[in-house]
C-alpha cells in the first residue's frame, strides 16, 4: 500500500515511525511507544546511545502486536564494541531476537570500519536489514564500495530547510533509502512564517504540512513526540495532499544547496 517503502533488499519500511531520541527511558519512552503502537504506528526508531531501548522494548510487549508486526530500528555505537556484540545486547534490552534495520549512527571514526561486522550481524540473523546514518555522498560511496551487503537506508536531518537534495538525489540513484530524522526541524520548524500559512490555508497543523512534503516524496520520517495527541496526528498524513504549487514553496525553503555538510550545521 501507499505506507511503506520497499528495500533494495525486500524489506518493507512504513513511511512513518515513531523517533525516541531524547526520550528518557522510563515510563515517558515506555508510553510513548504505547500510544504511537495503540494509533497504529509499525515502526519505531531508537538507537544503543538513546538509552531507552529497554522501554522501546517493554512498550512493544505490553502493546499485545505480534514482533513481525512491528519494524524496529536500532543503530550501532561505533567506537564501543563491535556490531555484532552490541547488537546481541540490544536484542536482550529490545527483548526481541532480531530487528528490522540495524544501522551505523555516525561516520565519524572511519565509514567503513563498522560495516564487516554489521554484514555479520545481518548474516547471524540479528537484524532483517542495515544500513547508515549521517553519511554524506563520498562516505555513504566508501561504505558501498567495500560492501559485499550493500546499506539500504541511509538516515539523516532531513526537513524543508535541511532539504540536502543532491544526497537524495544520490541514495535514490545509489537505490538507498534516505530516511529523515528531525522531520520538524526538532520543533524549530513548526513556527516557520511558510510553513505556517501553509497550515492555515489547508486546515492541517504545522507538523503535518512538514510531514506530509516528506512522505509525498516517498520519504520515510521518524517524527519524536512524547504527547499522545500530537504522536496521533503525526500519523494523520495519508489522506491529505500538498499541491505542487506548496511543495514548491516548502522546496524553495531549503539552506543546504550547494553547502559542504559542515556548512549546512549552521543553519541548526
Ligand atoms: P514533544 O515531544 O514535547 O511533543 P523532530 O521530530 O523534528 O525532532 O521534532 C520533535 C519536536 O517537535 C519535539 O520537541 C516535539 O515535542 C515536537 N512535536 C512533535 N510533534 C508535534 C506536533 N504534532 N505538534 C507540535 N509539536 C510537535
Amino acid at each position: 500500500d501507499g505506507t511503506t517503502r520497499t528495500l533494495a533488499d525486500g524489506g518493507s519500511l512504513p513511511l512513518v515511525g515513531l523517533g525516541v531520541w531524547q526520550v528518557p527511558d522510563g515510563r515517558a519512552c515506555v508510553d510513548a511507544v504505547r500510544w504511537a503502537l495503540d494509533a497504529g504506528y509499525r515502526h519505531i526508531d531508537t538507537a544503543q546511545a538513546y538509552g531507552n531501548e529497554t522501554s522501546v522494548g517493554k512498550a512493544l510487549r505490553e502493546s499485545g502486536l505480534d514482533r513481525a508486526e512491528v519494524f524496529i530500528t536500532t543503530k550501532f555505537h561505533p567506537g564501543g564494541s563491535d556490531p555484532v556484540r552490541a547488537a546481541e545486547q540490544s536484542l536482550r534490552r529490545l527483548g526481541t531476537d532480531y530487528v528490522d534495520l540495524y544501522l551505523v549512527h555516525w561516520p565519524q571514526g572511519g565509514p567503513t570500519r563498522a560495516w564487516p561486522g554489521m554484514e555479520r550481524a545481518a548474516e547471524l540473523g540479528y537484524t532483517r536489514s542495515i544500513g547508515v546514518s549521517n553519511f554524506d555522498v563520498a562516505e555513504l560511496a566508501e561504505v558501498t564500495a567495500i560492501a559485499d551487503r550493500p546499506p539500504t537506508v541511509n538516515q539523516v536531518s532531513f526537513s524543508p530547510v535541511t532539504f540536502r537534495r543532491e544526497l537524495w538525489e544520490a541514495c535514490e540513484r545509489a537505490g538507498v533509502v534516505l530516511e529523515a530524522y528531525s522531520p520538524l526541524g526538532t520543533g524549530r520548524l513548526l513556527g516557520d512564517q511558510t510553513v505556517k500559512a501553509i497550515a492555515d490555508e489547508t486546515g492541517w497543523t504545522p507538523a503535518q504540512v512538514l510531514l506530509r512534503w516528506a512522505v509525498q516524496k516517498r520519504i520515510p520520517v521518524i517524527p519524536k513526540s512524547v504527547h499522545r495527541e500530537r504522536i496521533e496526528q503525526n500519523l494523520r498524513i495519508f489522506d491529505i495532499e500538498l499541491s505542487d504549487e506548496a511543495m514548491a514553496r516548502l522546496d524553495a525553503l531549503d539552506r543546504t544547496h550547494g553547502t559542504a555538510k559542515a556548512q549546512e550545521r549552521k543553519w541548526w
